[in-house]
This record gives structure tokens, C-alpha cells and sequence, in this order.
């Protein structure tokens, strides 16, 4: 017996996404979205999925964390950080085009938002590095490489209790970890509606700015 879904469906009946209520660039409707995943209280609204392709042309995906947001002059930059040592920093050093995925499911809403990938400067990444609990500093250490494997839970351990003697109170920054940012140049936001004709709306970034279209559910 297996899992059998095919019967499972909701009506998607919470919002609309109409033109007359939306600006011409993306960044005020990406805020009023966050505020709203943040209001619902949904667990880690900026918890997303990172999509990334490498040369092997095999796509992967993973759950990341927002960290931050940033619009620029129109534009919008999403930041991360993790192990540049990764599948996913290898992917990104082959092709540095990805996509990230929110989809905050009480509020039956999904935002995908696309683009090139560049690397933080040092400073930055230090400075993020080092706002973290001494923990997870750590542990960023032990992940050499990230998504290597390992021999046992038991190794991990070890390695961890052995870094934090080792660097006592001053644990450095891995030169191998760090923070991307994802410049945006294309940004779908999708709203449930019922009897699946949802609403669909993306910008995308051309010579002349932000332009806007709905698509097709
Ligand atoms: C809720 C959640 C949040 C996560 N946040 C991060 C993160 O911010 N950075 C990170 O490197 N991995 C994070 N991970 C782990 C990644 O999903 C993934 O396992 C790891 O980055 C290795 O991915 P890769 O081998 O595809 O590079 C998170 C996982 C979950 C479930």
C-alpha cells in the first residue's frame, strides 16, 4: 500500500492578487507578503528553497534562511549564508543563476524570485559569522565539507568538542563559509484562488526597469 494523495484537495479562497492594488516595482509587495508570513506567526516565514543547477546539469534544491532583504534602488537582494564548501557552492561556481522559493501555505501564497548569485565580501560574512551563538560557529567548522560524509554522529561530536578547545572563546570564520547574495531580476508572486485560477503576477528587470504581467495559472 502506498501513499495515495489523489483525493486530497483545498480550495485556495484567503486573498487576491489584483493589478489595481500593486505598485509597478516588486519590493512593496515582497515586504507587505513578509509582513503578513510574519504576522500569520508561521514558523521561519524566511526559511526558503534554493534552487541551483551545476555543470552536471542535475538540478538540487534545499531549505535555506533569509537573513536579509535588501531593496536598492529598486532592486531587491536576497541574502544568505552557508558553506561555500557545498553542492550547492559548487553549483553556484559553475553557474551562479538560481532561484528562491517561499511558499507560506496558510496564507496560500508562493514567491519565487530568480537571478545571478554573487559572494558577499569577507566583511560581511565576518560580521554575520560573528553575531551567531558560539555554537553554530562551531558547527560551521565541523562541516568540512559540507554535505561530506561522516563516519558516525559520534565523529561529529568529537570534532566539535575538539575545535571549541582548541579555539577557545575566538572562534574565526572558516575561510570556506560565508554569505551569498541573490540579486533578483525576475519575481513571481502567486496567490491561491478558487477553482485554481489563481492569480499570478512577475516582474521582471529589463533595460528599462521593473515590468509587469500576469501569467496564466
Ligand atoms: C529550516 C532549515 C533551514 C536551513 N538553513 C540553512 C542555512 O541557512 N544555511 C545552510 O547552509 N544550510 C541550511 N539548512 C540545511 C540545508 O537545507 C542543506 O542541508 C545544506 O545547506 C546542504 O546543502 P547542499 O549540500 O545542497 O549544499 C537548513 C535546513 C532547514 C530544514
Amino acid at each position: 500500500m502506498g501513499i495515495d494523495f489523489s483525493a486530497s484537495r483545498l480550495s485556495y479562497e484567503k486573498d487576491e492578487l489584483i493589478e489595481k492594488n500593486i505598485g509597478d516595482t516588486p519590493y512593496p509587495l515582497l515586504q507587505k507578503w513578509i509582513d503578513d508570513a510574519i504576522s500569520e506567526q508561521i514558523g521561519e516565514a524566511y526559511a526558503f528553497s534554493l534552487a541551483t543547477c551545476g555543470a552536471d546539469r542535475r538540478p538540487s534544491v534545499r531549505t535555506l534562511l533569509m537573513r536579509e532583504i535588501v531593496p536598492n534602488d529598486g532592486d531587491i537582494q536576497m541574502i544568505f549564508y552557508t558553506n561555500y564548501d557545498s553542492d550547492k557552492g559548487r553549483d553556484l561556481a559553475d553557474n551562479p543563476f538560481a532561484e528562491a522559493l517561499f511558499f507560506w501555505h496558510t496564507l496560500e501564497r508562493q514567491v519565487r524570485a530568480s537571478g545571478r548569485v554573487v559572494k558577499l565580501s569577507t566583511e560581511k560574512s565576518e560580521a554575520y559569522y560573528h553575531s551567531r551563538p558560539k555554537e553554530s560557529r562551531l558547527a560551521a567548522w565541523v562541516s568540512r565539507p559540507q554535505s561530506g560524509q561522516v563516519e558516525s554522529r559520534e565523529v561529529m561530536e568529537s570534532d566539535f568538542a575538539k575545535l571549541s578547545e582548541q579555539f577557545g572563546e575566538r572562534i574565526p570564520k572558516p575561510e570556506f563559509w560565508g554569505g551569498y547574495c541573490l540579486l533578483v531580476d525576475k519575481i513571481e508572486f502567486w496567490q491561491g484562488r478558487a477553482n485554481r485560477m489563481h492569480d499570478r503576477i512577475v516582474y521582471h528587470k529589463g533595460e528599462n526597469g521593473w515590468e509587469r504581467e500576469r501569467i496564466l495559472p
